[in-house]
């Protein structure tokens, strides 16, 4: 007998669980990155350890034969944190400079680390119910993420979903140690406005 095929679903991924998938997420991650196969390895240490850090929730979206599709995870920034001193090290060399923000963005914040889904499954809502979802049980004032700047490229899939969801700019250009990329640092105050869509996870 064949167990009945179940419901593509959004799930909350305690520790245990995003452990157990981390081969399929970080799957979904170099394919929807286009990372080269090798990143795959250095990653996996790197988004264990994040798993342990304050604040650390992660949401997977299981297809109808209950694979991952689509991952995303984030945790409270801070002092201390690469990506923290990074993103102020930037707010401070902009300091004074016409648009820059304050270095008081870099408080209370929840750090949206990584949003994946495999392109097989992109542009069905997905990706922006994931990020709800971590954006509904933050707990944090603020959301931050930084994202490749596009250059003269049209704004992609990424860009067009955080500036629906309304983030705004913090810090473009930056260059973040070990990284020839430009990117950008974009967040938000939470809670979230609703969507123009339907989404698939419950507000
Ligand atoms: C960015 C990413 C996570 C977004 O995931 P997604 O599921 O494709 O994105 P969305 O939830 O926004 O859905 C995409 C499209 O579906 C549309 N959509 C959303 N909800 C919908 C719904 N209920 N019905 C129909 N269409 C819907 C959106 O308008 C959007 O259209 P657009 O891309 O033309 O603007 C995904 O594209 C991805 O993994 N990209 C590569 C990796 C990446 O860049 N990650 C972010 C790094 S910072």
């Amino acid at each position: 007998m064949t167990a009945a095929p179940s419901r593509a679903r959004l799930v909350g991924l305690g520790r245990g669980e995003f452990a157990d998938r981390l081969g399929e997420a970080i799957d979904v991650y170099v394919t929807a990155m286009g990372y080269p196969r090798s990143t795959a390895r250095q990653r996996r240490s790197l988004w264990l350890e994040h798993s342990y850090r304050p604040g650390w929730r992660s949401v997977g979206w299981l297809d109808e034969q209950d694979r991952l599709t689509g991952v995303g995870y984030g945790y409270w920034g801070g002092p201390g944190q690469w990506w923290f001193e990074e993103v102020r090290r930037g707010l401070r060399a902009r300091r004074g400079e016409p648009g820059a923000v304050s270095v008081d963005w870099l408080t209370d914040y929840f750090e949206l680390t990584e949003l994946h889904v495999h392109p097989q499954a992109q542009g069905s809502g997905i990706g922006e119910s994931l990020l709800r979802a971590l954006a509904r049980d933050a707990t944090r004032a603020r959301m931050l993420l930084s994202t490749p700047e596009y250059g003269r490229a049209a704004p992609g899939r990424a860009w067009r979903l955080y500036r629906r969801a309304g983030f705004v700019d913090v810090l473009r250009e930056h260059l973040f140690t070990g990284d020839p990329r430009p990117f950008a640092v974009l967040g938000r105050e939470l809670p979230l406005l609703p969507t123009r869509h339907p989404t698939h996870a419950p507000e």
